[in-house]
């Protein structure tokens, strides 16, 4: 089963007044999705650009405006917000809410709410996603405000360079929806049975140059250790992402390294698992590469090139003999990408890379392996035992073999 840090969570949202509250709508639509309680907390000036019925619909929740201060129950309306969320999310937020946030004004529900959250340690986590105007944001005053607040443990995200609503394209326009949601989420993955453990994930193709405008690769799309990764944060690990080329986004929250070719991956995947607890290899790594690299273009006109190929290094061969001199990683994690005789070859790879569990994958199938959403894997232990798992989204595969390695690595500290 997958763990999602954001189910039956109480997130409170606060929107003020800004253009970006219509994406809020989307924001609290995505936070419902995933699983959360969303209640909305509306300035007055949010109320200009978007109304409490439309957080209302798509949350199912109640979406407060400063007029409910008054209400029935307004002796404990923000006090009692503000105890039962998990976390506080002001998006978008206007420079006069930092301020106000910076200076603990409350004057309006929202700031009275944002107050009693308190600043203890064990206070719910406040996010705050500014869009204003790029001289707004970069005066003096608003990033003396943010600096107090990040000071308080407050966390700040974006904003963006983009099209602004002056017409400018500059800092200032609000972190789109999608990678809010990342960091909710990865702030309250924090408590898993992973935390302080460190997982390195590689990821995606590799690309092995021939000229400057042509490599050697394959079909992989970064996919599958994407969702690792991911995977691997909502449990609470710090996860250091190594990835080949690819469109796909980083999960918020994990060292996202970059390389092109298998040179690259193996120098910062033996760098990485200096430290490292776990090694989760789902690279699709290039066996050779060009054995020439040309400087130039290789013209047509100079005919058909003969193309030599050297062997690339095994980047889980060498994280195994350097395993003798840190003593990391522990936990060794490899797939096996074949098109025949998959248990076997996949068997053979276990054993010869020294392999604590491998993820067999027939890619010759249509619905698994490279580039799709779905994957189907067999999973062969080092000691003996194999387990054949249905289809599932590769977000699936992910949580499973997570949920393989804690025993695994808690069986090597002993806990
Ligand atoms: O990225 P996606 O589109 O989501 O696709 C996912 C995937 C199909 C790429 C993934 O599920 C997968 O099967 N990855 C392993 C692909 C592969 O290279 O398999 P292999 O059988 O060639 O290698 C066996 C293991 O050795 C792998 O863990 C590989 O990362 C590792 N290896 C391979 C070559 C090399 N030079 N060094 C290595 O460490």
């Amino acid at each position: 089963m997958i763990h999602n840090p954001l189910s039956q969570t109480k997130i409170l949202l606060g929107v003020t007044g800004s253009i970006a509250a219509y994406k809020a709508a989307d924001l609290a639509s995505k936070l419902t999705q995933s699983g959360a309680q969303v209640k909305v907390i509306l300035s007055d000036a949010a109320t200009k650009f978007i109304s409490p019925l439309t957080f209302q619909s798509v949350t199912g929740q109640p979406a407060y405006v400063d007029a409910d201060l008054w209400g029935a129950q307004a002796h404990v309306l923000h006090i009692g917000l503000a105890h039962e969320a998990d976390l506080l999310l002001i998006a978008p937020a206007t420079a006069h809410t930092i301020a106000k946030l910076a200076q603990g004004s409350a004057d309006d529900l929202l700031s009275l709410t944002a107050l009693a959250l308190g600043t203890d340690e064990d206070s719910a986590p406040l996010l705050i996603a500014p869009a204003m105007d790029a001289g707004m944001f970069g005066h003096a005053a608003t990033q003396e405000n943010l600096r107090v607040l990040v000071e308080r443990g407050a966390v700040i995200i974006g904003p963006e360079q983009g099209h602004l609503a002056s017409g400018l394209v500059a800092k200032g326009r609000m972190t789109e929806p999608l990678e809010i949601l990342g960091h909710v989420r990865y702030q309250l993955s924090g408590r898993g049975p992973l935390r302080s453990r460190k997982i390195v994930v590689t990821a995606g193709a590799t690309q092995e140059p021939l000229d400057p405008v042509r490599y050697l690769s394959n079909r992989a799309s970064g996919k599958q250790g994407f969702a690792l990764a991911q995977a691997a944060l909502d449990a609470g690990a710090d996860v250091t992402l190594i990835s080949g080329p690819t469109h796909l986004l980083a999960p918020v929250g994990t060292n996202y390294i970059q390389v092109r070719s298998a040179e690259e991956m193996s120098a910062a995947t033996l760098q990485a698992c200096q430290t490292a607890h776990a090694l989760l290899m789902a690279a699709a790594v290039a066996d050779f590469r060009p054995a020439q690299h040309s400087n130039q273009k290789i013209k047509k006109s100079a005919g058909l090139p003969t193309i030599e190929l050297a062997r690339n290094p095994d980047i889980l061969a060498a994280v195994k003999d350097q395993r003798a001199k840190f003593g990391h990683p522990k936990v060794l994690v490899g797939f096996a990408a074949e098109t025949k005789d998959l248990l076997a070859n996949a068997r053979g790879k276990l054993k010869a890379k020294g392999l604590d569990l491998i993820a067999a994958n027939d890619v010759s199938a249509a619905d698994a392996g490279f580039a799709v959403d779905t994957n189907r894997i067999t999973l062969l232990h080092a000691d003996g035992q194999q387990e054949e798992l249905p289809l599932m989204s590769k977000a699936e595969v992910a949580a499973e073999i997570i949920k393989r390695i804690i025993p695994l690595l808690d069986k090597e500290s002993g806990s």
